[in-house]
């Protein structure tokens, strides 16, 4: 296991840092103290080194406009109706950057942030422990939130995202990682023939803009339904792209299998286990082609897929999904794990 950090220069000409992880296998991964970014997974494989995640090459870019490429997403990863909810009777407008929707977390959520960062290394694992302290009042939430993520690579070759946070008010938190896979290698072409499972028999149905309207519909003789593996693209054009929000098979808050995507070409899969109840399983149906990623290659419509484990969009509004409010003295703790494999 082997962490390198170098550093880079932000807005402000401030120092920001970049970590290399690798593990003995030469899996390796490097993220940003910017927004938590992770802006590189490589692979090697047959000689060859496969990059899975869409991204950009220079630093600069990162603090641009960009569809929150690998990026931390918070204090509430997807949209909220109408930007506001109520707490303990009390009204919260939040900042509205989607239409009259919030979406990720306003117009500087923590994907635009500077995190503080630490390293532990171990025998079989390295972490990046990334702190963040999210004001009372930032994009309109209430209560200062003490937010830490951890990165951890390990020799199994998984990348473990661990989510913790603590307020000192009664405040809404729902985190999650929104990184582009392409699994074949970023940029090489779109996403369309590769394999998909999902451990979902259920979705949120969703109104015009894309709010959760509470009902909860079974997938089955959908479009949707990916219970067995599926090509991406055998009907992603009955489902207008994807963009849902699965609702995963569950009994307890534990962590379990929500997902395998597998590159048709490079035989590379991903796994994904979580501790969350939803995935929202998005095709990059918002790329189109403007975008100049790594190696000058333009990202078109459907380039990545992102695989985001969260708790359901718009929860604090619809009180019959699982909660997502977060009160003094309890910690919030959430975990995800990608795990690779290839051959
Ligand atoms: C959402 C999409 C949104 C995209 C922005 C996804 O998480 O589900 O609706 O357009 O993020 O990049």
């Amino acid at each position: 296991m082997n962490i390198i950090k170098n550093l880079f220069k932000g807005n402000m000409n401030e120092e920001i840092g970049e970590y290399i992880i690798k593990n003995d296998h030469n899996l390796t991964i490097s993220i940003l103290e910017l927004g938590g970014i992770i802006t590189s997974i490589k692979i090697p494989k047959n000689n060859e080194i496969i990059d899975i995640v869409l991204g950009f090459d220079n630093y600069d870019n990162y603090f641009g406009k960009h569809p929150y490429f690998g990026a931390i997403i918070g204090r509430y990863a997807n949209r909220i109706g109408n930007g506001t909810f109520c707490l303990e009777g009390k009204k919260y407008e939040l900042k509205r950057n989607n239409g009259k929707n919030h979406l990720h977390g306003g117009i500087k959520g923590f994907d635009k942030v500077i995190w503080e960062s630490e390293t532990i290394i171990k025998k079989n694992e390295a972490q990046i422990i990334l702190k963040y302290l999210s004001k009372d009042g930032e994009e309109g939430y209430p209560g200062n939130l003490q937010v830490y993520v951890t990165y951890t690579l390990t020799n199994n070759n998984e990348l473990r995202i661990s989510y913790k946070g603590e307020t000192d008010k009664p405040t809404v938190v729902n985190l999650t990682n929104h990184s582009y896979f392409n699994l074949n290698g970023e940029g090489e072409a779109d996403i369309l023939g590769h394999f998909l499972t999902i451990n979902g028999d259920y979705y949120t149905v969703v109104d015009e803009n894309l709010i959760p309207t509470g009902e909860i519909k079974k997938i089955e003789g959908t479009a949707l339904d990916f219970r067995k593996r599926e090509k991406i693209g055998r009907r992603i054009k009955e489902a207008g792209g994807y963009d849902h929000n699965y609702v995963l098979n569950k009994t307890r808050e534990e962590l379990s299998l929500g997902a395998i995507a597998e590159g048709d070409k490079s035989g590379i899969i991903m796994e994904v286990y979580t501790t969350e109840p939803g995935l929202q399983f998005y095709t990059g149906n918002f790329l189109d082609g403007t975008l100049k990623g790594k190696k000058g290659n333009f990202y078109n419509k459907h380039y990545g897929f992102c695989l985001e484990t969260q708790h359901f969009p718009d929860s604090p509004n619809k009180p019959e999904f699982p909660g997502v409010i977060l009160l003094p003295g309890e910690v919030y703790t959430e975990e995800t794990v990608y795990k690779f494999k290839w051959n």
